[in-house]
């Protein structure tokens, strides 16, 4: 067969297939037909398959279309329903070569149906509620059309003035990183494929979550240790898992934008780690490389970019303007620019897109007439993980849970705020779906117990941020003014108070201040709430405070004011529910940090896991030269791993299977849980490891493992852990990956400061 007849039958193959009436044999190859595909395509072809554009404003549908046909757009974001996506995919049917496009979305915690943040979800401690989390979300997207999902995000966070700590999974890398395997695994279910699987993007790579300060895009400095122990591992893990692709973060590192970095993206992630999925830079991060100082003009950012291996570019036009010269020079190989868009149709391929293009969209017969129908949502599901999610902070003379009977006053600016509950990046949930606090504890009590609502306050009395705030949602205000003077809101509230016997304040952020680009100086609860609840602690009623946040706020002074605290987070389309479920007790809290709360906003950085130094603060000695603030008391407010329950719980009798331990070998731990009060309920036991002397300074502890368990009242039941040899292993001064011999400690507890301890020596 002469070389023009083999391109026909190729071109023919590729044609047939997507089509996929009948998947053609190259098909079944994904190398063999990824290469003939290169092989038939032009350069403009290649480079269109570059390019990520987001659909919204900045281009008319029909340019878009057209654009498609022409084979100059590989993908697209934003859009998000069949009858959106179907023409576009229609217009990649009528490309010369019908390579079908991708639509991705930022769908986070949930699509439809809102699930609580990330933060929220990682204080489940629940690994089967994340699992609900990324397969509901997965079903809804997919039938919504979509391809892809721009998570999980995985940034280690452990500065809670980044306004995107709300987006990730806390401070931990071994929480986030088992978090981080679930959502990838239950996203794209058993294969990315599936027609009601998304494939998964991990971001941000790397080490978006420690922006210097906290202030969103700084740049990061990280020693390598550090970044390899602590910082890495949770993207290392979610790629395992099998996620398809990877995002770019914005920010440099050690001095090199990660869209620049040939060391991260080439030698770190598809050297060392194997990775063979795409890469994607974040939305206009291309051209950001100018602004970082790294390219002189549009033509060398895109050059540093391909060369770093960033395969799709995000919403910015450099690879279309500059391949075309850069290849003509030869600054770009014809081999850099086929691996990247070999990977872009690998990910397609993966996505099943092009045995049947229309494989999430369907056919036009089958649309849905409502889109927004309740009935879509999945509501229960919603409802079960939201409970899962609160954690209970305080809880003086058991005044939760609440009785279903007299008066309750429900105040607060986020009583009812049905906005806020969804939490930011909402994907395509819809305010009017959620049920705000007001809302459920109205469903909850009936008739049986009255409800005085008053606002009492607004979210903030200061107009700036008002204003700073209500300009981050394009589609609605997202926060309402109150015009009456501050000091008639809190008399209402106040006179509420007074006729009720109980009073709840629903006080903290609204959704946007915890929001990418909402760093902030401060951790405490805008001034305007801090006198409303000053005003309702004077009234002498039991006061409740349910929180709603999406980062661990300075709480000292509230503690003194409230009788119990609720942590909501941002809880969902079910959040009112769930909050209520708690507060009347229908269900037994059981969350846990997975951050820490500081006391105040000048303890920052503070977590957990910190390495040990040479004079750690000693309690109970002031004025001594230890690790100290003299100004207020040290440690955290509420550590990593802690909430209560309405019962109690023990733990005696930390057992280790031997004192020491040979290379290699695992050891057994185990410790007897009782739950010692009177009603049924989960808690979670964490188990930490203290490496006691190594070449290096270890941290105080790491959490290696846990268990989420039930315990019937009075019920008591011993768990085994198994301590794997990786587990005692890590990074050291040269990278090597090692345990190194000595002592080491096990630490058990209900949060990671009470722990009960045993220590066993590494052979
Ligand atoms: C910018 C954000 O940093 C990223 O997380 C998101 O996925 C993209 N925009 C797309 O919306």
């Amino acid at each position: 067969m002469n070389k023009l007849c083999l391109l026909g039958l190729v071109v023919s193959l590729a044609s047939q297939s997507a089509f996929a009436d009948t998947p053609a044999a190259p098909l079944q190859d994904k190398q063999a037909f990824i290469a003939n595909l290169l092989k038939q395509m032009t350069q403009d072809e290649k480079i269109g398959q570059l390019r990520l554009i987001s659909i919204g404003p900045e281009m008319p549908r029909e340019r878009i279309r057209e654009e498609i046909a022409a084979g100059r757009i590989g993908g697209t974001f934003n859009s998000r329903t069949a009858p959106e996506n179907r023409p576009m995919q229609d217009a990649a049917m009528r490309s010369r070569l019908k390579i079908p496009m991708f639509f991705a979305y930022d769908v986070i915690h949930g699509n439809r149906t809102i699930f609580p943040i990330s933060l929220g979800l990682a204080a489940t401690w629940d690994m089967q509620a994340i699992a609900k989390v990324g397969r509901t979300s997965a079903i809804e997207a997919s039938a919504d059309s979509l391809d892809m999902t721009f998570a999980p995000m995985v940034d280690i966070a452990r500065d809670p003035r980044w306004g995107r700590t709300s987006e990730g999974f806390g401070e931990d890398t071994y929480l986030t990183s088992r978090i981080g395997k679930v959502m990838v695994q239950s996203f794209q279910g058993s294969s990315p494929a599936n027609p009601d699987s998304i494939m998964a993007i991990v971001k941000h790579f790397a080490l978006y979550g420690a922006v210097e300060g906290g202030r969103d895009y700084n740049t990061v400095d990280m020693s390598l240790p550090k970044m390899y122990n602590d910082y890495l591992p949770p993207y290392r893990a979610s790629l395992d898992a099998g996620a398809g692709g990877v995002m770019v973060a914005l920010n440099s590192i050690n001095g090199v934008p990660a869209t620049s970095n040939t060391w991260l993206m080439n030698d770190l992630l598809r050297k060392d780690w194997g990775f063979k999925g795409v890469t994607i830079s974040d939305h206009g991060a291309i051209q950001e490389l100018i602004r970082h100082g790294v390219a002189r003009d549009g033509r060398e950012a895109a050059k540093l970019a391909i060369k770093a291996g960033i395969d799709m570019s995000m919403n910015d036009t450099l690879y279309g303007e500059e391949l075309p010269g850069l290849l003509k020079s030869g600054e770009v190989s014809q081999a850099e620019l086929d691996q990247a868009v070999r990977e872009v149709l690998g990910a397609k391929y993966d996505m099943g897109l092009f045995k049947d293009p229309y494989v999430r969209i369907g056919k036009a017969e089958t649309d849905v007439k409502d889109y927004y129908a309740d009935q879509r949502l999945h509501r229960d599901a919603a409802r079960d993980v939201a409970r899962r999610s609160l954690v209970l902070l305080e809880n003086r003379a058991q005044t939760l849970p609440l009785k279903k009977s007299g008066t309750i006053a429900v105040v607060g600016p986020l009583a009812d705020a049905p906005i806020d509950m969804m939490g930011s990046w909402a994907a395509d949930g819809r305010p009017e779906h959620s049920v705000t606090f007001r809302e459920g504890l109205r469903r909850a009590v009936g008739d049986k117990a009255k409800l005085v609502y008053a606002k009492g306050a607004n979210v903030t009395g200061d107009k700036a941020m008002f204003d700073y705030l209500n300009f981050l949602n394009f589609a609605a205000p997202e926060i309402i003014n109150d015009p009456r003077p501050a000091a008639v809101l809190i008399d209402e509230a106040v006179k509420a108070a007074k006729q009720s016997d109980v009073v709840v304040a629903v006080v903290g952020e609204s959704r946007g201040m915890s929001h990418e680009s909402s760093s902030r100086t401060t951790l405490e609860i805008p001034e305007s709430q801090r006198a409303l609840i000053k005003a309702l602690k004077a009234t002498g009623k039991p006061l409740v405070l349910v929180l709603m946040n999406g980062r661990p706020l300075s709480l000292a002074w509230e503690r003194e004011q409230a009788d119990a605290i609720l942590e909501t987070w941002f809880s969902g389309t079910e959040g009112g529910n769930a909050i209520a479920d708690v507060l009347f007790g229908d269900y037994n809290p059981s969350g846990k940090l997975a951050i820490t709360f500081p006391r105040s906003v000048g303890q920052i950085p503070m977590y957990y896991n910190h390495l040990r130094i040479g004079r750690p603060f000693t309690p109970g000695k002031p004025g001594n030269y230890t690790s100290q603030y003299f100004e207020e008391p040290n440690g955290p407010l509420y550590p990593f791993g802690y909430g209560l329950s309405y019962s109690d719980f023990s733990l005696s009798g930390l057992n280790l299977s031997s004192k020491s331990v040979k290379q290699g070998q695992d050891l057994q731990a185990s410790i007897v849980v009782k739950n010692t009060g009177k009603r049924d309920g989960e808690t979670v036991v964490q188990l930490y490891v203290q490496d006691v002397s190594a070449s290096m300074s270890r941290p105080v502890k790491e959490l290696k493992n846990f268990q989420k368990v039930m315990l019937k009242a009075g019920e008591e039941r011993t768990l085994h852990f198994t301590l794997k040899a990786d587990d005692l292993k890590f990074y050291n001064g040269q990278l090597q990956w090692a345990a190194e011999p000595g002592e080491f400690r096990v630490q058990v507890g209900l949060d990671s400061q009470a722990v009960q301890e045993q220590s066993f020596e590494l052979l």
